[in-house]
């Protein structure tokens, strides 16, 4: 299995491009179930879990298309079209859900389109136990039968969906992304309140409308759907990044840097610029997206996670390692998922000063960390070793990376153009 090999001490000076989003992408990818006409997506990452699910979606009976390369040297990224002319196959297999979590979202749409759904139960990220109880009370609103048998979710509709009130009891992002695609094509009308205001869920959204879905209150979390009889394709460009133009961001600033990150957009990460922006970033808007530049070691600040338009949890431990070697102690408190700080540990093994109690992490910033070997937990905990590993005295060794594959497409590339010094090896 591939390691990323760091030494660190490099001050990071260039620019990055940002990709589309992956957690925008995938529920984009699931909505071509909806209807027979080719769905065109645009500005798509290059990563695993598109893959898993393309996967997954042919299983089902989308046809796929692939056209366009990130490799081109262009902002465009790749661009897909998918047309499920017909749906041949309801149910999701173990062995390709287990990979990713995001596979649940299938579920919405082949319930909605062919009234019938077995869905393995979800493996993905180790962070918490994440259960998948919303999606399926939500579902069962709209008149669905859910049946749980040896691991998998059988949901049924066969005279179709229709329309109901329900309230999230808390704003699940793949829940409301379901229930969106489920709804859109059920009889009357859905009122979703307390729903995720992640703007990949706008995104999908306004994707659903582009293909003739009744959707209004996108953006806010109260979403109403007024369902119709079906869905048309169009083309669609996925949102940036937000997530990755936080993680790059960071690594310009612990590395006292300059990174110009092109395709970024400020007002999709209003609350983690200015929580970086109070550590002392210096952060601008430019004709193609933000500029990031670090002065002089960070100054430590408390943050919580919360859903959006708060602190995004995908961020939290990125902003950990910056906190590591920042002036001062912070309090980092984790309120959307127990068990993510997976990192923790490793960053410690990197001389990080990092103590837990439930669910806060009381981190006091160090000078120096130290390089070290580390092992990569979860796909955001891994990038913040890399981070680590960028500021760290000496070599950094991540192995496990294929959870980096999962959501940072090129990392290492786009890190090197700037003049890091990382390298993929097998060992
Ligand atoms: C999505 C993102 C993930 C991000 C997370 C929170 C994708 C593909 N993934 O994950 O990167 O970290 O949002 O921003 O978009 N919950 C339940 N029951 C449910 C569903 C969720 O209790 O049925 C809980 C979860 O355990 C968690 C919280 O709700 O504590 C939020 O989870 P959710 O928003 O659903 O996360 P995902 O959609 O899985």
């Amino acid at each position: 299995m591939d390691q990323i090999r760091i030494a660190g001490g490099r001050a990071l000076k260039g620019e990055i491009s940002i990709y589309g989003a992956k957690n925008a992408a995938l529920p984009l990818m699931a909505a071509s179930l909806l209807t027979s006409e080719t769905l065109t997506l645009s500005n798509l990452p290059h990563l695993a879990d598109i893959s898993t699910l393309a996967h997954l979606l042919a299983g089902l009976g989308v046809e796929i298309g692939m056209n366009g390369d990130a490799d081109n040297g262009g902002n465009a990224g790749r661009v897909l079209s998918l047309r499920a002319e017909t749906i041949s196959e309801t149910t999701a297999p173990y062995d390709l859900v287990r990979r990713m979590r995001a596979s649940m979202l299938v579920l919405g749409p082949l319930l909605a389109r062919a009234g019938a759904a077995t869905v393995s139960l979800p493996g993905g990220c180790a962070i918490g136990t994440r259960p998948i109880d919303i999606h399926l009370a939500g579902l069962e609103r709209l008149g669905a039968t859910i049946e749980l048998r040896h691991g998998y979710v059988n949901a049924a509709a066969p005279r179709g969906l229709t329309g109901g009130e329900f309230r999230l009891p808390v704003p699940s992002v793949g829940a409301t992304e379901n229930l969106l695609m489920a709804a859109s094509m059920a009889k009357g009308e859905t009122v979703l309140s307390n729903a995720a205001r992640e703007p990949e869920v706008a995104d999908l959204a306004n994707c659903l409308c582009a293909m003739g879905a009744e959707i209004e209150g996108i953006g806010s979390d109260e979403l109403r759907v007024r369902g119709v009889a079906g869905l048309h394709g169009t083309d669609h460009e996925v949102l940036p990044d937000r997530i990755e133009t936080g993680t790059y961001a960071l690594a310009a600033a612990m590395t006292g840097g300059e990174i110009e990150l092109v395709g970024a957009r400020a007002e999709l990460l209003s609350s983690p610029l200015e929580a970086f922006a109070e550590t002392g970033m210096h952060i601008g808007e430019t004709a193609r997206g933000l500029v990031v530049r670090g002065d002089g070691r960070a100054r430590s600040i408390d943050v919580q996670t919360q859903p959006y338009p708060g602190f995004p949890t995908d961020l939290q431990a990125q902003m950990m390692a910056l906190m590591a070697v920042s002036d001062g102690a912070s309090m980092i408190t984790e309120t959307i998922f127990e068990n993510r700080f997976m990192h923790v540990p490793e960053l410690v093994r990197m001389g990080a000063d990092i103590t837990v109690r439930g669910g806060t992490a009381l981190v006091r910033g160090v000078a120096k960390l130290k390089g070290a070997p580390v092992m990569a937990t979860d796909l955001r905990a891994s990038v913040s070793l890399v981070l680590a590993g960028l500021v760290a005295e000496g070599e950094t060794v991540v192995s496990r990376v294929y959870h980096l594959d999962r959501g940072y497409e090129r990392l290492e590339q786009k890190l090197a153009a700037c003049g890091a010094q990382i390298e993929r090896v097998e060992p």
